[in-house]
């Protein structure tokens, strides 16, 4: 007896010391981490660094890295105050000068916040370069992805993807919520022009070229080039799922009608339409998925698990992480605690909160401590988005702002390249053989030029442009339709006016009328009517009526409705959202370079006849189908 109470004095004696040294000696939840800490090895395998990683982190922590908030809302320290996993520019979103030095110091400022923290997970910035690094003043702006569908050169994008990975380096930004590959099937949806058309299979190959471009296209051009590249960028397939296909009138978001409402679909139409081009883009290697406003069959996509979670990433495989949308799960259940606990149950890993984050933290800590959001959840979106910064280099990049050269930002390699997807994306419609403009021909005799978009930056950009909106007007740096006629006819005598109020004209002249959409992104965007503005609709009626030829040219995201003078016009260029290189277009009207783009969705002759599903069922017959070039 004497030896076992001994025994047991010892053991309590022994206990008692553990109990004190962990209640002083910290947990890997808290205090210093051991510079030799394995995740800190980037000889050792990622899976094993995640874990370590991982096992010290505390439920703060853990959060934190779930946790994406616009750079407009942050104060000085929130970075390391909530231990944030990622910031984001919304549409727009720049510092101010918006320059590169200032992206990269603004850069270098949120990873050093970043790395002060006690486990110094760097920061991840996400930005939607949809058409270029459009945030960026003066950088190379592409044609948006409605015209790259009318090129159709998987290559071509490919090389817009590297291009926008480079440009987007040379400011220290790895992360881009691009592609989006919604399969379009209404042009009256205010983001048509963001998808590369109505068909799966286009989409799904103009996707993943877009990706593999983006993803692996540095590292190729930087190793081409002798630079070492540390960092390897990550493209998002988005909007997970049917985006696209939304019904007129379902939408409850604002006052618009179509975007962020519902898609109505069978499994067949999953399978035969929706699930390719994500299907693709998994095998590309994609390593975010953005999730949807929208709905599937009256079900907000923010709280869907069985397509998140059971097809996505359990059937599928996928081991990204999944993002939601900027605010999108506010719009899952009325009661916020309620939303977050949904959508994060449903498989969402990463949050753009983006605004309140204190709010978004509070309200997790409480779900998961309430056991509302089990442990494992929140583990499984940890470890996805740890494995993706330890995927990029993140943790092992000497540096990491403004890692390309400053000089690739509009350089000529890129001028030279958004000028050939411009002049690939044009589509000629109709011709009665006025076109190409030959200098011979023209002679002595003016050209006259007219319409609101012939010499309008922001509208041959569009939306998605500097601003979230766009805006007419010179917003960047690039050449105009008209400058690329004034470029490559420099013998002939062009006289231009926007509203085509000509004195006296030469009868038997020819005019060519650039005429365009206003700018606009997502919902605002939303048209019932799918018109050109009024003054434009003017200057096409006043150029017919004084001119023998005319060639009409239409800058829109989408199909428009035409009417009788516009269809009598002797020549009609469709040419989409050209970007910053609008030569490119004068490339085709001059015969410089062939027309080679092709229609990527069926022309309407009036809105009754939409969605553009009725043209695929053979229910309406089209102005110009899809496919159709003159
Ligand atoms: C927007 C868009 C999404 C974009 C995100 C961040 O609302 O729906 O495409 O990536 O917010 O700007």
């Amino acid at each position: 007896m004497k030896k076992f109470k001994k025994y047991t004095g010892v053991m309590t004696a022994v206990i008692g010391v553990f109990f004190i040294a962990a209640c002083t000696v910290p947990s890997r939840s808290q205090g210093a981490v051991p510079a030799n800490a394995p995740y800190k090895n980037p000889s050792i395998s990622i899976e094993k660094r995640v874990e370590d990683l991982l096992s010290r982190m505390s439920l703060e922590e853990k959060i934190g890295q779930m946790t994406q908030i616009e750079r407009g809302s942050l104060r000085a320290g929130d970075i390391s105050r909530y231990k944030l996993g990622s910031v984001l520019s919304g549409g727009g979103g720049a510092p101010s000068p918006n320059t590169i030095a200032a992206w990269q110091q603004m850069l270098a400022q949120y990873q050093e916040e970043a790395r002060n923290t006690r486990l110094q997970i760097p920061l991840l910035y996400g930005i939607d370069a949809v058409h270029g690094h459009n945030n960026l003043k003066d950088a190379t702006i592409f044609p948006h992805n409605i015209g790259l569908g009318a090129a159709d050169d998987p290559d071509l994008v490919r090389r817009i993807g590297a291009a926008t990975a480079a440009e987007m380096a040379a400011t220290g930004i790895y992360w881009n919520f691009a592609p989006c590959i919604a399969v379009g099937r209404d042009p009256r949806w205010g983001r048509f022009y963001e998808s590369f058309g109505q068909d799966s299979g286009l989409v799904s190959r103009l996707g993943s070229a877009y990706i593999q471009g983006f993803q692996e296209g540095l590292q190729d051009s930087f190793k081409a080039g002798g630079q070492a590249v540390h960092i390897k960028p990550i493209a998002t397939a988005k909007h997970f799922i049917g985006d696209g296909g939304t019904r007129w009138g379902t939408s409850r978001t604002d006052n618009y009608k179509i975007d962020q409402g519902d898609t109505a679909a069978d499994e067949q139409y999953l399978k035969d339409v929706l699930f390719p081009p994500y299907q693709k883009a998994l095998e590309s290697q994609v390593r975010t998925v953005m999730v949807s406003f929208s709905s599937m069959n009256g079900l907000k996509m923010h709280a869907h698990k069985e397509l998140i979670t059971t097809v996505l990433k359990q059937q599928w495989g996928f081991s990204g992480f999944v993002v939601s949308d900027w605010g999108g799960i506010d719009q899952v259940d009325p009661d916020y605690s309620k939303a977050v606990a949904k959508a994060i149950n449903a498989g969402i890993d990463m949050v753009m909160v983006p605004y309140d984050a204190n709010r978004f933290i509070n309200t997790m800590t409480q779900l998961v401590t309430q056991k509302q959001i089990p442990m494992d959840r929140i583990d499984d979106a940890v470890r996805r988005i740890l494995r993706v910064k330890f995927e990029m280099g993140l943790f092992d990049a000497a540096q990491s702002a403004g890692q390309a050269e400053r000089s690739i930002v509009r350089s000529a390699e890129h001028l030279a390249l958004a000028r050939e997807a411009v002049a690939k994306s044009v589509v000629v419609l109709k011709n009665n053989g006025v076109l190409p403009l030959n200098g011979e021909q023209l002679g002595k005799k003016t050209l006259y030029v007219a319409g609101f978009g012939a010499d309008n930056m922001g509208i041959q950009c569009g939306g998605w442009t500097i601003s979230w909106q766009g805006s007419p007007g010179p917003i960047t740096q690039g050449t105009t339709i008209l400058g690329g006629l004034k470029e490559l006819l420099p013998n002939s005598n062009i006289t231009y006016d926007a509203a085509a109020d000509f004195e006296k004209t030469d009868p038997g002249a020819t005019c060519v009328v650039v005429v365009g959409e206003l700018p606009y992104a997502e919902g605002k965007g939303d048209s019932a009517e799918l018109s050109l503005p009024p003054r434009e609709l003017e200057a096409i009626q006043k150029a017919r009526k004084l001119f023998k030829h005319v060639i009409l040219v239409i800058l829109s995201g989408r199909p428009v409705i035409l009417d009788q003078t516009a269809r009598s016009c002797d020549a009609i260029v469709a040419a989409w959202l050209p970007g910053s290189e609008g030569a490119g277009v004068a490339d085709v009207l001059t015969g410089k370079v062939l027309s080679t783009g092709k229609l990527p969705c069926d022309w309407p002759e009036s809105v009754e006849q939409l969605p553009l599903d009725n043209f695929i069922q053979g229910k309406e017959k089209a102005l110009f189908p899809i496919g159709w070039r003159q």
